[in-house]
């Protein structure tokens, strides 16, 4: 047996990887097990996206190795996209690099910007793949906790009192999963500051920014933002498109290139199909981003009432595609999670797989019917 890499020794195997396994295992038992674990929506793509990557099969270049920095017309569309939607001027062809999912887009920077032993302020609660990845490359993660109490925005007041020398990035999410905790501009200004007053690389992963979401914002609103933020985005969630891996990161084309060295280093570009697939998917109207919403809506508001059977309480503005709710006390969230799998066959995430600041939450998945919800209340 060859004995794997030291750095495999700093992370273990994804949560939902271990979990679902049992829940499948549950599933093949006979158990009517409903799952509103994941954030990977059920709805399909758009028609038009299928129809591209249908019709481009034939292409003559379809099969052949892709540009590392993707298509032209992709970065034209992701570059028309981000102005009608949050009114930047990005360059297609040096601050816009398309990505296989925002996900990759945390390696590459990491890759890109850390060496070993630097750190990485990382959200608590937050997506575990920012702590892992900053294992992966052998950085120090720094939690910062975000509070129920403060809306959950990063208290930039305690940040200010830390050792901030060896810090070069900082993560960040809004809107936040998985508390679903709206962007606020004010909060976007002062990370930007703060970015360029200590000299981190401030990274906004954005890829929840148009579901169940009135004011989509992004950091790059910020005066001067490019100077010392990233953003990344993804079509996973906002196109029903998870399993296509696109995404993309914008910012300033020094930045970019650096991430592009990692990146043409790494992959040989992106499947042509889904790049023109992509491309539709950016150029659809308001209809689209209207009736997604309508349907995401429809099963918030029953999740609600799921919560309610649960005792628990929630924000009932909450954007994305979870809902983040609190717990009676008394019980930690595995044990209530795990409590409701076994005796409901209901899979819920508990709050804790996000971090020490999820213990007391779980968080509801809206990737799941409205059929599907009802069945889950009607269990309780
Ligand atoms: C906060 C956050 N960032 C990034 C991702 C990954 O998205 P993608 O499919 O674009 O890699 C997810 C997916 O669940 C997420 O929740």
């Amino acid at each position: 047996m060859i004995q794997s890499a030291k750095r495999l020794d700093t992370v273990q195997e994804y949560y939902f990887s271990k979990k679902l396994r049992e829940v499948r295992e549950l599933a093949a038992t006979g158990k009517p097990i409903i799952n509103m674990g994941i954030g990977s929506p059920d709805l399909q793509p758009p028609t038009k996206v299928i129809a591209a990557i249908q019709h481009s099969f034939n292409d003559a270049v379809a099969h052949k190795y892709q540009s590392y920095q993707g298509l032209p017309e992709l970065r034209n569309a992701i570059a028309k996209f981000y102005h009608q939607k949050f009114n930047i001027t990005a360059n297609p062809s040096n601050e816009i690099l398309p990505l296989m999912g925002s996900k990759e887009g945390i390696m590459h920077i990491s890759m890109a910007f850390l060496n070993e032993g630097d750190q990485v302020l990382i959200p608590n609660p937050g997506y575990p793949t920012y702590t892992s990845v900053t294992k992966l490359v052998g950085a120090e993660p720094l939690f910062y906790e975000l509070e129920e109490t403060n809306n959950w925005q990063p208290n930039i007041g305690a940040l200010e009192t830390l050792d901030l020398t060896k810090v070069k990035i900082m993560w960040v999410n809004y809107p936040h999963m998985p508390t679903g905790t709206d962007a606020l501009k004010e909060t976007f200004e002062k990370l930007v500051a703060f970015g360029k007053k200590h000299q981190i690389l401030i990274v906004n992963d954005n890829p929840y920014s148009f579901i169940l979401n009135d004011n989509p914002l992004s950091i790059l609103q910020v005066n001067g933002a490019k100077d010392i933020a990233l953003e990344l985005n993804s079509l996973s969630k906002t196109f029903n498109m998870a399993g296509w891996r696109v995404g993309m990161v914008l910012g300033n084309k020094n930045y970019i290139n650096e991430i592009l060295k990692v990146k043409s280093n790494m992959d040989s570009g992106m499947f042509y199909g889904i790049q023109k697939g992509a491309i539709e998917a950016l150029h659809l109207s308001d209809d689209w981003f209207n009736q997604q919403n309508k349907i995401y809506e429809e099963r918030r508001s029953l999740v609600f009432q799921l919560a309610d059977k649960l005792n628990c309480t929630y924000n009932t503005n909450s954007t994305g595609l979870f809902v983040w709710a609190k717990i009676p006390t008394g019980k930690t969230s595995e044990e209530v999670t795990d409590a409701i799998l076994y005796d409901k066959d209901l899979f819920i995430t508990p709050g804790t797989i996000f971090g020490s600041q999820g213990e007391g939450y779980i968080r509801f998945s809206l990737c799941v019917s409205k059929e599907v919800i009802n069945n889950a209340i009607n269990r309780f």
